[in-house]
């Protein structure tokens, strides 16, 4: 299918290994570390990998020191000899670049790479991902090596693929506030603002006396006596993502020159980390990659809330948004570069997964666009910092507890085959994702409970139970595919994003909004109109006043269109003075009773709906599918709370994935009679799903 010209095919960028038909080939693999393992095992683990079934590995990206023992010496015999025992075994590599961990010899020569964290005290090297960004001489050794590495192996057999560096931003200080990154920033400044006339009005530094008379004095938003400039500080943000981003691109350069054969690409954890643009830092990558661990997703937001009060559907439900996002990026199939595959975690550790769930979580990927999974990783480490986290062989070689299950699921998706993994996404709804409104609101929630990751994820859950659907788009996406488009807490809103809304109202679309709409200018100054500023028309309504939401109880009352019982309204009411929108659910305590909640204003062929309160969960699932459907969106099936049900399309064929995320058995009523692509079993009626289960199967 894809032959040796075309490697660099958007979905299938796979060679012939072995005179083996690239069209069997899938990326199903793992993550091994030769480098960390005797080389006596190499062979055993080989054959075993090959055994288990998987594709590929993906290796060598925190092998800085063995690559490179001192400066300029590079040794790549070890990993050669790794590539010829994997090569044996038909296992295809992805290299990665090693630049997430500098050896011990570089940071004692050039103490200065180290990052600079947010409260102005240098990292230190003996962990990983210490680094600046922006400093020069870490950018020029770690493109050193990459060349070099690219150099040895741009020919060799089994290699497929790169990975730049490692999860870029993911370390105790996602930021860098060094002097480097300082003058960097200045740098940036220059280019975006052309004069400092325009960036002190922008900003609007005549506030606390900031006027700034040379590009040099201007600061990095480390810990001042006040909170800083937010127009700074917003800027700081796309500054240190633009210096990731920058960093990686130099790699890329280089790997495309070098090995124009291989595709390129990266791994970040996606959506709901928002630590780096994602849409930038993947944009001239091949495809996106990224890394999945729901177990452990989980097991961190059990220690963050201590009490231990997470919702049973959220981990799904971010799990669903993370791959939704990946596949928006490119608008094409991803991959999962790691995947859970056992207990995980550093210090503390996720508990071992329930039987199913390892299976579940990859069918999850794919159900929502992968084309490709590696799991996290082949054997669990028996010293360093992640001894921990376990992979698929445990600490003493026996098998894992997941073990089976992985092998048996790899199996099975490759009988699936690249048809089905190849295939789209169809989606009618969009979700509208801005790092700027994140960012911002970051800055100034306004309240300490309002969150634009918690609102993304809870709107995310309330569109379709199904979860299916919905595309994850850029604020400057193109709405016309879409019959709906969500967008919640758009805090900064830009002139081309109004414009574009504007125009897919009048064109017909709805579009559904709520509190905080059109606040800020994208330079993060506040806008001198009414509220919701540059939407006012499309939206017609006028925010009356604005409330942050702390004790006080208040409720909403739906008109006959949104019927259903009285909301509660949580942390938040924009109260709504309606210009010709219709009133569909009003407050009723409190001294905005009688004021409009809720409203929905035709505009030219097309609907805007303003929902000013804060709904609770159930309120805001009930009023956005009632939305979703009357925008005309289809449901293929009715999924029962706790399964997910998405689609995936080819040619004329489309193949439906059921997920049960419960541990106890659910039914559902399926379209048509059809047969379970993973059992065999014939289906028709209502299809029972075990706890954890999984069908696969076409509809006409
Ligand atoms: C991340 C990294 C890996 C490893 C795993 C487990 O996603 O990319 O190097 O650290 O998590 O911690
Ligand atoms: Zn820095």
């Amino acid at each position: 299918m894809v032959g040796a010209a075309a490697l660099r095919h958007p979905t299938w960028p796979l060679p012939n290994v072995n005179g083996d038909s690239a069209s069997s080939r899938l990326l199903l693999g793992v993550d091994y570390y030769p480098d960390q393992t005797p080389e006596a095992l190499w062979e055993e683990d080989s054959r075993m990998m090959a055994e288990f079934g998987f594709t590929n590995v993906r290796i060598a990206e925190f092998a800085w020191a063995l690559m490179e023992p001192s400066e300029g010496k590079f040794d790549f015999a070890w990993l050669r000899r790794a590539l010829q025992t994997l090569h044996k075994y038909n296992i295809a590599v992805v290299l990665g670049t090693p630049s997430a961990a500098p050896p011990p010899w570089l940071t004692a020569k050039y103490p200065e790479i180290v990052e600079v964290n947010a409260l102005g005290a240098p990292l230190h090297p003996g962990g990983r991902r210490f680094t600046c960004p922006t400093n020069k001489t870490y950018r020029r050794l770690s493109l050193a090596v990459a060349n070099e590495m690219a150099r040895a192996f741009m020919d060799a057999p089994g290699v497929i693929g790169w990975q730049i560096d490692n999860e870029l931003t993911l370390s105790s200080s996602p930021r860098c506030y060094c002097n480097y990154c300082r003058a960097g920033f200045q740098e940036w400044l220059r280019t975006k603002y052309g004069s400092l006339d325009n960036l002190n009005r922008t900003w609007g530094t005549v506030f606390w006396s900031q006027a700034y008379t040379d590009f040099s004095q201007i600061p990095v938003p480390l810990p001042s006596g006040g909170d800083p400039n937010p127009g700074l500080a917003l800027d700081y943000n796309r500054y240190q993502s633009y210096a990731n981003t920058s960093f990686l691109e130099e790699q890329l350069a280089v790997l495309r020159k070098t090995c124009p054969r291989h595709f390129v690409t990266t791994n970040n954890v996606g959506l709901p980390l928002d630590l780096i643009d994602l849409r930038s830092l993947y944009e001239k990558l091949d495809f996106v990659a990224f890394d999945n661990y729901p177990g452990f997703f989980e097991m961190l937001l059990h220690e963050q809330t201590k009490s231990g009060s997470v919702s049973w559907d959220y981990i799904y439900t971010a799990t669903a948004l993370g791959h939704d996002f990946a596949r928006s990026l490119h608008g094409k199939p991803f991959m999962i570069m790691e995947e859970q595959s056992g207990k995980a975690g550093q210090r503390t550790f996720s508990p071992q997964p329930d039987k199913g769930q390892l299976r579940l979580w990859t069918y999850q990927a794919i159900a929502h666009g992968a084309m490709g999974v590696n799991y996290f990783r082949w054997d669990t480490a028996n010293f360093g910092a992640e001894e921990y986290w376990h992979g698929i062989l445990n600490h003493d070689r026996s098998k894992s507890r997941g073990y089976d299950e992985i092998k048996q699921t790899v199996k099975e998706v490759k009988a699936l085959g690249p048809e089905v993994l190849n295939s789209t996404y169809p989606a009618e709804t969009a979700l509208v994702f801005d790092y700027d409104c994140d960012w911002a609101l970051q800055l100034q929630p306004g309240h300490q409970g309002l969150s634009y990751m918690t609102q993304i994820t809870s709107w995310y859950g309330s569109i379709a139970s199904s979860r299916s659907g919905i595309d994850v788009i850029a604020p400057g996406a193109d709405l016309a595919p879409y019959k709906i488009v969500f967008a919640p807490v758009v805090f900064v809103l830009s002139e081309a994003q109004a414009a574009r809304i504007k125009a897919f109202v009048q064109n017909g679309g709805m579009f559904v909004s709520n509190f905080r709409l059109g606040v800020k200018t994208e330079s993060s100054q506040m806008v001198r109109t009414p509220l919701p500023g540059l939407l006012r028309d499309v939206m017609g309504v006028t925010v009356e006043d604005y409330v942050p939401i702390y004790s006080a109880k208040h409720a909403v009352k739906f008109s006959a269109t949104l019927a259903g019982p009285d909301g509660e309204c949580g942390i938040w009411a924009d109260i709504l003075q309606p210009s010709g929108a219709e009133v569909l659910g009003t407050y009723t305590s409190g001294g905005y009773a009688g004021r409009a909640a809720i409203t929905m204003n035709s505009f030219d062929k097309g609907k805007a709906v303003y929902i000013g309160a804060d709904l609770d969960a159930a309120s805001l699932a009930r009023v956005l599918r009632s939305l979703s459907a009357s925008a005309g969106v289809k449901q293929l099936l009715e999924a029962p709370a706790g399964v997910e049900a998405t689609v995936r399309r080819s040619g004329g064929k489309q193949w439906i994935f059921l997920l049960n995320h419960t541990d106890t058995v659910q039914a559902v009523n399926i379209p048509g009679p059809s047969t379970d692509l993973l059992t065999g079993e014939w289906l028709t009626g209502t299809v029972r799903l075990s706890g954890y289960g999984v069908r696969v199967f076409e509809v006409s």
